[in-house]
């Protein structure tokens, strides 16, 4: 039974895409190549591709999912009319840094690339949807991994700012909302995506990636410094790649295992938020051989920079033990998790634990008692189209259960500025490349291997979220 909550006036109800998986126009509007425009399907070895990314621009695969992707670029207009038609209050999207900086390192932005977004935004305000912005959401230029080594290297900060500087000026009366860096600690995980760094190049791939982490937090904070410099209203977030993950048993080791892992992703939140290093990094660090290089200012700098909001994604509680040979590892996940016995799994393999929105909700608000914002949540499923329609009860359910839970962290005390469902219109997998994991409200014509009209069709779920959001999450 799903119990009422009030949400409190004013929520901001959305979605959520990303450049990388919905625009396509790959070499449109003097676009630069990211890391993903190398990157072919699951089929055709896009595992092994993330892991040696070098080796892939050298490999000429059948099909590439983003060079086309959804084709948002051209049907933005037809897909933020649908996401009005909902009843959309903010709209979570990305800005392509090689639209902007094709290289990376040009000192003149590409106008043609900026005129995109300025259409973009435009529409999103005419149906009075606010944009939250991701500045950065896994499309670091490409040229600037293989040129200067990708985030590892300090020259990534000035980079980054000068891209920063141009988004700010020209936006700042139109985006009240931006996000610096799409999961931050996603670095640790799928360094291309998150810091377009090749560590099979490196001996010390783990050093490389705690010193691209580094220059990514210090280019978070100088980043919010000008945002505030150039209009104070402008409200700054740091995006995690959220989920507690709990021990497997009640055995005090495990217990630890699962501090230790919940720590490895807080590490970020806590230098951004509370704006220093935690001291349990030290010991980490020593033991792992890293040395990170900082300059004599980074330390103020995190200091005096903090976020005015946590933003974060959840998907699925994650499980552990200290014991590497107990319990079965779930598929599919980026996250490494143990099976968790109560919960059940996706198509894709991924847990449902909708409590765990609750748990992770209450433990970033009691860690760092800063607005949370959820950026991202929902089912990556497979669709049927029926004679009736796209019938996604599944999906409904899930989100149901969700936003259920967020309203029980809200009524726990929790201050939340809103709720943006991830890929709200189907698009490309992140970590699979498909077509077929769609989380959508909205299906789009598309298979996993490029072929369809690309036309858009409501599903159920449309219908639903239109009810939730017209009725401020009292209608589940
Ligand atoms: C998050 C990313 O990790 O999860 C998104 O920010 C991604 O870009 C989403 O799409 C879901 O993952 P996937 O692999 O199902 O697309």
């Amino acid at each position: 039974l799903i119990k009422k909550q009030r949400f409190p006036e004013g929520f901001l109800w959305g979605g959520a895409v990303a450049a990388n998986q919905c625009e396509g126009a790959y070499l449109e509007g003097g676009k630069g190549l990211t890391p993903v425009d190398i990157l072919p399907d699951a089929k055709h070895g896009r595992q092994d591709a993330l892991k040696h990314p070098t080796k892939a621009m050298n490999t000429e695969y059948d099909f590439y999912p983003s060079h086309e992707s959804i084709d948002f670029y051209h049907r933005y207009k037809e897909d933020i009319a649908l996401f009005a038609e909902m009843g959309f209050k903010v709209f979570r999207f990305s800005i392509c840094w090689a639209r902007i900086f094709p290289k990376g390192d040009e000192t003149l932005p590409n106008e043609q690339g900026l005129e995109f977004y300025d259409r973009v935004i435009e529409e999103c305000l005419k149906h009075n949807i606010e944009p939250l912005v991701t500045i950065n959401h896994f499309d670091t230029p490409l040229y600037l991994m293989t040129k200067y080594g990708g985030w590892k290297n300090r020259n990534l900060i000035d980079f980054y700012l000068a891209y920063c500087e141009v988004l700010f000026k020209r936006y700042q009366k139109k985006v009240k909302y931006w996000l610096t860096f799409n999961e931050i600690n996603m670095i640790l995980h799928l360094p291309l995506l998150g810091g377009a760094i090749d560590t099979s190049l490196s001996n010390e791939p783990n050093q490389d990636i705690y010193q691209g982490s580094h220059h990514q937090l210090v280019a978070s904070a100088m980043a919010t410094k000008r945002a505030r410099e150039i209009n104070p209203k402008m409200q700054i977030g740091c995006m995690l790649a959220g989920a507690s993950t709990y021990p497997l048993t009640c055995n005090p080791e495990d217990v630890f295992a699962a501090q230790e892992a919940n720590r490895k992703n807080y590490f970020f939140i806590d230098v951004q938020s509370r704006g220093a290093y935690p001291s349990y990094l030290n010991r980490y660090f020593e033991e792992n051989n890293i040395h990170l290089q900082m300059e004599s200012e980074d330390k103020n700098i995190l200091k005096e920079n903090t976020v005015d909001f946590i933003s974060f994604s959840y998907y699925s509680s994650r499980l552990t033990s200290a014991d590497p040979e107990a319990g079965e590892q779930t598929s599919g996940n980026v996250f490494k998790s143990l099976k968790n016995p109560y919960l059940e799994r996706s198509d894709w393999g991924w847990q449902i634990d909708p409590l765990g929105l609750r748990i992770t909700m209450n433990d970033l608000y009691d860690r760092y008692q800063k607005p949370l914002f959820v950026v991202e949540n929902g089912l990556g499923a497979f669709d049927q189209i029926e004679e009736q329609g796209i019938i996604d009860d599944g999906r409904i359910h899930y989100l149901q259960a969700h936003i259920n839970a967020m309203g029980e962290a809200i009524a726990d005390g929790v201050e939340c500025l809103g709720y943006t469902a991830w890929g709200c219109i189907d698009l490309v997998s992140a970590s699979t490349g498909e077509m077929s994991k769609r989380y959508g409200f909205i299906y789009v014509d598309k298979d996993d291997e490029g072929k369809g009209t690309l036309n858009r069709k409501k599903k159920k779920s449309f219908d639903w979220y239109k009810k939730v959001i017209a009725s401020n999450g009292d209608d589940l």
